[in-house]
């Protein structure tokens, strides 16, 4: 069992929480107000391996880190907790995107490089991983509800770390040839610019799940 800290309530911090809590992990959800947050996600609230806090005490009591916030704000967010992220992993979900009118993707905060690598750079004592960002929140948690095999990609400097990523993976359902490591935390500036693909998708389909994938 590991403790792991979730930053971010939303349908991404939830979905998680609710599948590794139930693999048996730990889970503190991080909100800003954790007694609204506990009301609020009723469906979580009654397990009793996740406990809800704000993020400094999230980040400090966990000994794995999940950004599920905002992206295009993580980075301030994250420097500012650069203590209680000392010797961890943090796991990077997150998509730092500029929105359209409608409110879906248009175009990358950090063209050139990406938040993970602004991340690392700003964290040197913290392993950053990127993954899990090129799909519908959905399907982080139940890869084997798409028809087509779909791909979790891995961006980071650190082996261990990344190995350790691999096995939360599977802990949420991905198969070990379904994880794609692409190599070190540079790589992230491809996974992250997939998200330009994603809003012309939605348009023309919906939020159906999907997952931006390799096909072989
Ligand atoms: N939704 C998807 O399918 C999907 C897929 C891949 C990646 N992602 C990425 O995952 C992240 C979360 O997405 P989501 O869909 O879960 O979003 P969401 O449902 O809007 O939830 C975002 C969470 O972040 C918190 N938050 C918002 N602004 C904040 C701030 N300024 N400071 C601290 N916390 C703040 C919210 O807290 P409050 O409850 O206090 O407002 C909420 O708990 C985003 O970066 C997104 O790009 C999403």
């Amino acid at each position: 069992m590991t403790a792991i800290g979730i930053l971010g309530t939303g349908r991404v911090g939830t979905n998680l929480a609710g599948r590794l809590s139930a693999a048996g992990h730990h889970i503190t959800l991080g909100h800003r107000s954790p007694q609204d947050a506990a009301t609020r996600t009723t469906g979580l609230a009654p397990v009793p391996r996740i406990a809800f806090a704000d993020h400094r005490t999230t980040a400090g009591t966990a000994d794995i880190v999940i950004n599920a916030t905002p992206g295009d704000s993580s980075l301030d967010r994250l420097t500012a907790l650069r203590t209680e992220l000392a010797g961890k992993i943090l796991i990077d979900v997150s998509n730092a995107t500029r929105d359209a009118a409608d409110g879906l993707p248009a175009d990358l905060c950090h063209p050139g490089s990406s938040l993970a690598e602004k991340l690392q750079a700003a964290l040197p004592d913290t392993h950053v991983v990127k993954t899990l960002n090129t799909m519908l929140f959905t399907v982080m948690t139940a890869p084997e509800s798409l028809t087509t095999p779909p791909t979790a990609y891995l961006s980071g400097d650190d082996e261990n770390a990344k190995k350790t990523v691999a096995g939360l993976l599977g802990d949420l359902g991905w198969q070990p040839e379904q994880v794609e490591d692409l190599g070190d935390i540079t790589t992230a500036r491809a996974t992250e610019a997939m998200i330009l693909v994603v809003p012309h998708v939605l348009r023309r389909h919906g939020f159906k799940p999907f997952a931006v994938s390799l096909a072989r």
